[in-house]
């Protein structure tokens, strides 16, 4: 039997929309390449369930029901190879919301928080919003891929390591948010990853894995893991590994957040899920939630159960979509002069290095560079590396084709389109 198709060049125009996306160059042409959603409908069987529920038309308070759970226990155990028990599920209004409960969960107030740059902006504030002290090291582009650089990231974890590294303080002295001074050197207790890498593209390998685990439980550290692009593995022969599932002791310390929010494009509906093995940390992590976390919206459950369940097909579409994207990208980049980046092998998200181009034609900032030829960019600067962009792919391939042609004309010093 043919595998279905679905319709990935003509969705709807958001450009009138509530799109964030969009509605930032309204009325102007730029390109919009930034946040990241994509520009995809949800999958067909999303869309089934959720007509469905609005039909029955009450909605009333909802709790999480045994097949949504059934759906998501499954649905990881078939793509990452990691059992989870129904217990360990703390279903979540979203995942950023996640990271900043687990600051919260862990450790004390003027405890340092560990990550690594470049990042996802809100890890850099997750920490000063629970009076935690960000510390962080830089990741470093090695034989063309963003790795972790054990030595920095040891000297980072050592007693009295002292104030932040890793280049500065990339949100300009927003980390230090409340009442609490924080005592500079105070060792980290938690440990914020995020896996696969939003800006870097990577998929931590095992060893990585097995040598941040290692790492983690020298130093006592609770790990939190960020896995929301975990079904967005584009590169054949990679796989997403929960850090969770390596082993017992690394169960035992870690938060794993994970959603289909960015796999099946549902992000405006907010579910996300914890999974806290540990009783102990799923109780602090409950603890911290009390009062402020209200249950997840009716209608994100119920795409959350349809996506995981049904949504195989569509993604696996999607998948080979963004492959063929990204490899436009990356062709496009190397023909662009002054701009470089690393191959992307999971995420809709390429990281590209404008460092040299920025020497060469004395640009002060990248993002307002390319918006000004007409592309609406990520600026390096928010994940705590200037000199970079992210350029979201994930899009009709007319519009990508239209973005692309802009930033290469741009960089090329050619007169704009
Ligand atoms: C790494 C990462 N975590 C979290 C989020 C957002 O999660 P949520 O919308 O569920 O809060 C994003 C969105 O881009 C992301 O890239």
């Amino acid at each position: 039997m043919a595998p279905p198709t679905f319709d990935f060049e003509s969705p709807p125009d958001r450009s009138a929309s509530d799109s964030i996306k969009w509605r930032r160059f309204a009325g102007r042409d730029v390109v919009p390449m930034w946040v990241a959603d994509m520009d995809f409908m949800a999958p067909p069987p999303v869309l089934e369930a959720l007509r469905r529920r609005i039909d029955h038309g009450v909605f009333g308070y909802a709790e999480p029901w045994p097949s949504l759970v059934e759906a998501v226990v499954e649905g990881v155990a078939r793509d990452h190879g990691w059992r989870i028990d129904p217990d360990w599920l703390v279903w979540l209004p979203g995942v950023v919301s996640g990271f900043n409960i687990a600051c919260r969960a862990v450790g004390r107030p003027g405890e340092a928080v560990l990550t690594a740059t470049p990042v996802y902006p809100p890890f850099l504030c997750a920490p000063g919003n629970s009076d935690r002290v960000l510390r962080s090291v830089a990741l470093v582009c090695r034989d063309d891929r963003w790795q972790w650089d054990w030595e920095a990231l040891e000297a980072a974890a050592a007693p009295g390591a002292g104030p932040p590294q890793g280049g500065g303080d990339p949100l300009g002295g927003q980390r230090s948010v409340g009442a609490h001074t924080p005592e500079a050197g105070a060792p980290p207790r938690l440990l914020m990853l995020c896996h696969p890498h939003n800006p870097g593209g990577r998929v931590y390998s095992a060893d990585e894995l097995h040598h941040l685990a290692d790492f983690a439980r020298r130093h006592d550290l609770v790990v939190c893991s960020d896995e929301i692009h975990c079904g967005l593995v584009l590169e054949p022969g990679l796989a997403h590994i929960p850090f969770a599932s390596l082993d017992d002791d690394a169960a035992r310390r870690s938060i794993t957040l994970m959603a289909p929010s960015k796999t099946w494009n549902i992000p405006a509906l907010y579910c996300a899920f914890a999974v806290i093995p540990d009783p102990g940390l799923r109780g602090a992590f409950y603890h911290a939630m009390r009062g402020i976390v209200p249950h997840v919206n009716v209608l994100g459950l119920v795409a959350t159960e349809a996506a995981y369940r049904d949504g195989g097909p569509w993604r696996d579409a999607l998948l080979d979509v963004l492959r063929a994207h990204r490899d436009r990208v990356q062709e496009v980049v190397a023909a662009s002069p002054g701009l470089s980046m690393a191959p992307v092998e999971a995420t809709y998200l390429a990281w590209i290095d404008c460092r040299e181009l920025m020497r060469e034609r004395a640009i002060a900032t990248p993002t307002a560079f390319f918006e000004a030829a007409g592309v609406g960019l990520s600026d390096g600067a928010d994940f705590g590396l200037a000199g970079f962009v992210r350029l979201n792919f994930g899009c009709p391939r007319a519009t990508l084709e239209k973005g692309l042609h802009r930033l290469r004309a741009a960089a090329a010093g050619e007169a704009a389109p």
